[in-house]
Protein backbone atom coordinates (compact mmCIF):
# COMPACT_ATOMS: atom_id res chain seq x y z
CA UNK A 1 0.00 0.00 0.00
CA UNK A 2 1.43 3.49 -0.38
CA UNK A 3 0.99 5.14 3.32
CA UNK A 4 1.06 8.87 3.61
CA UNK A 5 2.00 10.04 6.95
CA UNK A 6 1.18 13.90 7.29
CA UNK A 7 3.87 15.80 9.85
CA UNK A 8 5.68 12.46 9.61
CA UNK A 9 8.88 14.48 10.13
CA UNK A 10 8.20 14.26 14.54
CA UNK A 11 9.11 11.25 16.24
CA UNK A 12 5.70 9.15 15.74
CA UNK A 13 5.69 9.54 11.64
CA UNK A 14 9.38 8.26 11.97
CA UNK A 15 8.44 5.18 14.16
CA UNK A 16 5.25 4.65 11.53
CA UNK A 17 7.38 4.78 8.49
CA UNK A 18 10.62 2.68 9.98
CA UNK A 19 7.70 -0.44 11.23
CA UNK A 20 5.86 -0.20 7.67
CA UNK A 21 8.31 0.43 5.39
CA UNK A 22 9.30 -3.34 5.04
CA UNK A 23 5.89 -4.16 3.53
CA UNK A 24 4.95 -0.63 2.01
CA UNK A 25 5.83 2.51 0.04
CA UNK A 26 5.84 5.16 2.37
CA UNK A 27 5.94 9.15 1.65
CA UNK A 28 6.75 11.56 4.57
CA UNK A 29 4.88 14.78 4.59
CA UNK A 30 6.50 17.56 5.96
CA UNK A 31 5.28 22.03 5.55
CA UNK A 32 8.63 22.30 4.08
CA UNK A 33 9.04 20.04 1.34
CA UNK A 34 12.76 19.96 1.42
CA UNK A 35 12.87 18.92 4.85
CA UNK A 36 10.73 16.01 3.95
CA UNK A 37 13.02 15.10 1.29
CA UNK A 38 16.23 15.16 3.81
CA UNK A 39 13.98 13.14 6.97
CA UNK A 40 12.92 10.81 4.20
CA UNK A 41 16.70 9.83 3.25
CA UNK A 42 17.64 9.84 6.66
CA UNK A 43 14.96 7.49 7.48
CA UNK A 44 15.98 5.54 4.28
CA UNK A 45 19.41 4.87 6.12
CA UNK A 46 18.09 3.62 9.18
CA UNK A 47 15.95 1.37 7.34
CA UNK A 48 18.57 -0.11 5.27
CA UNK A 49 21.06 -0.82 7.81
CA UNK A 50 18.15 -2.23 10.67
CA UNK A 51 16.76 -4.57 7.83
CA UNK A 52 19.81 -5.38 5.81
CA UNK A 53 18.49 -8.65 4.35
CA UNK A 54 15.36 -6.62 2.75
CA UNK A 55 15.04 -4.39 0.24
CA UNK A 56 14.85 -1.23 1.44
CA UNK A 57 15.11 2.01 -0.68
CA UNK A 58 14.50 0.99 -4.19
CA UNK A 59 12.33 2.37 -6.78
CA UNK A 60 9.81 -0.49 -6.02
CA UNK A 61 6.75 -0.11 -4.02
CA UNK A 62 7.40 -1.24 -0.22
CA UNK A 63 10.81 -0.38 0.59
CA UNK A 64 10.77 2.96 -0.49
CA UNK A 65 10.63 6.15 1.25
CA UNK A 66 10.39 9.67 0.16
CA UNK A 67 9.32 12.98 0.99
CA UNK A 68 6.95 15.35 0.40
CA UNK A 69 5.08 18.66 1.54
CA UNK A 70 2.08 17.85 3.18
CA UNK A 71 -0.36 19.05 0.71
CA UNK A 72 1.36 17.54 -2.32
CA UNK A 73 1.61 13.81 -1.20
CA UNK A 74 -2.29 13.26 -0.56
CA UNK A 75 -3.29 12.57 -4.22
CA UNK A 76 -3.36 8.72 -4.67
CA UNK A 77 -2.86 7.20 -1.04
CA UNK A 78 -4.11 4.29 0.26
CA UNK A 79 -3.91 5.19 3.76
CA UNK A 80 -3.56 8.96 5.14
CA UNK A 81 -1.87 8.88 8.86
CA UNK A 82 -2.09 12.15 10.69
CA UNK A 83 0.74 12.77 12.54
CA UNK A 84 0.01 16.22 13.78
CA UNK A 85 -0.76 18.71 16.78
CA UNK A 86 -4.22 18.50 18.17
CA UNK A 87 -3.95 22.34 17.52
CA UNK A 88 -3.30 22.18 13.50
CA UNK A 89 -6.38 19.55 12.45
CA UNK A 90 -8.90 22.49 11.00
CA UNK A 91 -6.30 24.09 9.65
CA UNK A 92 -4.28 20.96 7.82
CA UNK A 93 -7.14 18.83 7.79
CA UNK A 94 -9.63 21.52 5.78
CA UNK A 95 -6.75 21.71 3.07
CA UNK A 96 -5.82 17.86 2.57
CA UNK A 97 -9.23 17.04 2.04
CA UNK A 98 -9.37 18.83 -0.75
CA UNK A 99 -7.43 16.46 -3.28
CA UNK A 100 -7.87 12.93 -0.56
CA UNK A 101 -9.25 10.48 -2.65
CA UNK A 102 -12.76 8.42 -1.58
CA UNK A 103 -10.96 5.11 -1.00
CA UNK A 104 -8.04 7.01 1.15
CA UNK A 105 -8.33 5.96 4.77
CA UNK A 106 -7.33 8.55 7.46
CA UNK A 107 -5.96 7.75 10.40
CA UNK A 108 -5.56 9.65 13.28
CA UNK A 109 -3.30 8.61 16.12
CA UNK A 110 -3.80 12.61 17.50
CA UNK A 111 -4.03 13.24 21.86
CA UNK A 112 -5.52 16.58 22.77
CA UNK A 113 -3.49 16.83 25.73
CA UNK A 114 -1.86 19.65 27.64
CA UNK A 115 0.19 19.65 30.70
CA UNK A 116 -0.76 21.14 34.15
CA UNK A 117 1.15 21.93 37.17
CA UNK A 118 -1.61 19.20 38.16
CA UNK A 119 -0.47 16.41 35.30
CA UNK A 120 -1.59 15.79 31.34
CA UNK A 121 -4.97 16.86 30.99
CA UNK A 122 -7.54 15.74 27.96
CA UNK A 123 -8.42 18.84 26.38
CA UNK A 124 -11.87 17.60 25.34
CA UNK A 125 -13.11 17.26 28.90
CA UNK A 126 -11.24 20.14 30.31
CA UNK A 127 -11.89 22.58 27.82
CA UNK A 128 -15.13 21.19 26.24
CA UNK A 129 -13.65 20.82 23.14
CA UNK A 130 -14.24 17.91 20.13
CA UNK A 131 -12.24 14.51 20.17
CA UNK A 132 -9.38 14.67 17.84
CA UNK A 133 -11.05 12.45 15.62
CA UNK A 134 -14.20 13.90 15.63
CA UNK A 135 -12.67 17.04 14.11
CA UNK A 136 -10.86 15.05 11.41
CA UNK A 137 -13.93 13.69 10.54
CA UNK A 138 -15.29 17.47 10.36
CA UNK A 139 -12.73 17.90 7.71
CA UNK A 140 -12.99 14.97 5.63
CA UNK A 141 -16.44 14.00 3.09
CA UNK A 142 -16.36 10.64 4.48
CA UNK A 143 -16.70 9.99 8.33
CA UNK A 144 -16.70 5.84 7.63
CA UNK A 145 -12.94 6.32 6.29
CA UNK A 146 -12.18 7.55 9.40
CA UNK A 147 -9.88 5.74 11.74
CA UNK A 148 -8.60 6.09 15.32
CA UNK A 149 -5.61 4.69 16.13
CA UNK A 150 -1.97 3.87 18.09
CA UNK A 151 -2.34 6.79 20.86
CA UNK A 152 -0.67 4.96 23.41
CA UNK A 153 1.76 3.75 21.66
CA UNK A 154 5.52 5.70 23.24
CA UNK A 155 7.17 7.16 19.93
CA UNK A 156 10.55 5.62 22.19
CA UNK A 157 9.62 2.31 22.00
CA UNK A 158 7.88 2.51 18.36
CA UNK A 159 11.59 3.97 16.99
CA UNK A 160 13.40 0.99 18.51
CA UNK A 161 13.03 -1.54 15.79
CA UNK A 162 14.62 -4.41 17.40
CA UNK A 163 11.45 -3.91 19.96
CA UNK A 164 8.55 -5.66 19.89
CA UNK A 165 5.91 -4.03 22.01
CA UNK A 166 3.90 -6.48 23.88
CA UNK A 167 1.11 -3.85 24.40
CA UNK A 168 -2.56 -2.79 22.33
CA UNK A 169 -3.77 -0.36 20.55
CA UNK A 170 -7.10 0.54 20.95
CA UNK A 171 -9.31 1.59 17.45
CA UNK A 172 -12.68 3.41 16.97
CA UNK A 173 -13.99 3.70 13.62
CA UNK A 174 -17.61 3.45 12.21
CA UNK A 175 -16.98 0.54 9.21
CA UNK A 176 -15.37 -2.36 10.50
CA UNK A 177 -14.46 -3.30 7.24
CA UNK A 178 -11.98 -0.11 7.20
CA UNK A 179 -11.22 -0.53 10.58
CA UNK A 180 -10.12 -4.34 9.24
CA UNK A 181 -7.60 -2.75 6.94
CA UNK A 182 -6.12 -1.05 10.58
CA UNK A 183 -5.88 -3.41 12.34
CA UNK A 184 -4.37 -5.45 9.74
CA UNK A 185 -1.57 -2.31 9.51
CA UNK A 186 -1.36 -2.37 13.53
CA UNK A 187 -0.59 -5.99 13.46
CA UNK A 188 2.59 -5.61 11.29
CA UNK A 189 4.22 -3.74 14.30
CA UNK A 190 6.20 -6.64 16.35
CA UNK A 191 3.71 -7.29 19.46
CA UNK A 192 0.78 -4.93 19.02
CA UNK A 193 -2.56 -5.89 19.54
CA UNK A 194 -5.38 -3.86 17.86
CA UNK A 195 -8.23 -3.86 20.19
CA UNK A 196 -11.68 -2.26 18.26
CA UNK A 197 -13.54 -0.42 20.84
CA UNK A 198 -16.04 0.68 18.73
CA UNK A 199 -17.63 3.83 16.38
CA UNK A 200 -15.76 6.67 16.11
CA UNK A 201 -17.84 8.77 18.41
CA UNK A 202 -16.20 6.29 20.98
CA UNK A 203 -12.78 8.08 20.43
CA UNK A 204 -12.28 9.47 23.68
CA UNK A 205 -12.01 6.64 24.83
CA UNK A 206 -8.89 5.82 23.26
CA UNK A 207 -7.82 9.65 23.47
CA UNK A 208 -7.75 9.84 26.76
CA UNK A 209 -6.04 6.87 27.99
CA UNK A 210 -2.85 9.12 26.75
CA UNK A 211 -2.73 11.18 29.91
CA UNK A 212 -3.75 8.59 31.94
CA UNK A 213 -0.46 6.66 30.96
CA UNK A 214 1.53 9.52 31.20
CA UNK A 215 0.56 10.80 34.18
CA UNK A 216 0.92 7.01 35.30
CA UNK A 217 4.49 6.95 34.30
CA UNK A 218 5.21 10.48 35.33
CA UNK A 219 4.04 9.58 39.15
CA UNK A 220 5.21 6.11 39.43
CA UNK A 221 8.34 6.83 37.41
CA UNK A 222 7.72 4.11 35.01
CA UNK A 223 9.34 4.22 31.85
CA UNK A 224 7.55 4.39 28.13
CA UNK A 225 4.52 2.11 29.55
CA UNK A 226 2.21 0.73 27.23
CA UNK A 227 -1.26 -0.38 27.63
CA UNK A 228 -2.63 -4.10 27.27
CA UNK A 229 -6.13 -6.26 28.48
CA UNK A 230 -5.20 -8.98 29.61
CA UNK A 231 -7.58 -12.14 30.83
N1 LIG B 1 5.00 11.24 20.67
C1 LIG B 1 4.33 10.19 21.12
O1 LIG B 1 4.88 9.32 21.84
C2 LIG B 1 2.89 10.01 20.74
C3 LIG B 1 2.23 8.85 21.12
C4 LIG B 1 0.91 8.64 20.71
C5 LIG B 1 0.27 9.61 19.95
N2 LIG B 1 0.91 10.76 19.62
C6 LIG B 1 0.21 11.74 18.79
O2 LIG B 1 0.74 11.58 17.47
C7 LIG B 1 0.84 12.87 16.82
C8 LIG B 1 2.28 13.06 16.39
O3 LIG B 1 3.12 13.02 17.52
P1 LIG B 1 4.60 13.60 17.48
O4 LIG B 1 5.15 13.49 18.85
O5 LIG B 1 5.34 13.04 16.34
O6 LIG B 1 4.27 15.14 17.18
P2 LIG B 1 5.22 16.40 16.98
O7 LIG B 1 6.64 15.95 16.90
O8 LIG B 1 4.85 17.42 17.98
O9 LIG B 1 4.73 16.93 15.56
C9 LIG B 1 4.81 16.13 14.40
C10 LIG B 1 4.97 17.04 13.20
O10 LIG B 1 3.84 17.89 13.05
C11 LIG B 1 4.23 19.01 12.27
N3 LIG B 1 3.61 20.22 12.83
C12 LIG B 1 3.91 20.88 13.98
N4 LIG B 1 3.13 21.95 14.15
C13 LIG B 1 2.29 21.99 13.07
C14 LIG B 1 1.26 22.87 12.64
N5 LIG B 1 0.90 23.94 13.37
N6 LIG B 1 0.64 22.60 11.47
C15 LIG B 1 0.98 21.50 10.71
N7 LIG B 1 1.97 20.64 11.06
C16 LIG B 1 2.60 20.88 12.23
C17 LIG B 1 5.75 19.10 12.32
O11 LIG B 1 6.25 18.76 11.03
P3 LIG B 1 6.85 19.86 10.00
O12 LIG B 1 7.45 20.97 10.83
O13 LIG B 1 7.89 19.08 9.27
O14 LIG B 1 5.70 20.29 9.17
C18 LIG B 1 6.14 18.01 13.30
O15 LIG B 1 7.36 17.35 12.98
C19 LIG B 1 0.37 13.91 17.85
O16 LIG B 1 -0.95 14.26 17.57
C20 LIG B 1 0.43 13.19 19.19
O17 LIG B 1 -0.59 13.61 20.07
C21 LIG B 1 2.22 10.97 19.99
Amino acid sequence: MKIGIVGGTGGMGEGFALRWCVNHQIVIGSRDKNKASEVANNYTKIAQEFYKDKKIGGDGEAGNISGDNNFDLVKDLDILILSIPYESINDTCSKLSKDTSDSCIVVSPIVPMKWTEKGFRYIPFEEGKKTAAELVADNFKSRSRIVSAFHTISEVKLKKLELTLDADTYICGDDTSVVEKIKGLASEIPGLRPIYLGELSMTYQAEVLTPMLLNGAKKNKLKNPGLKLVV
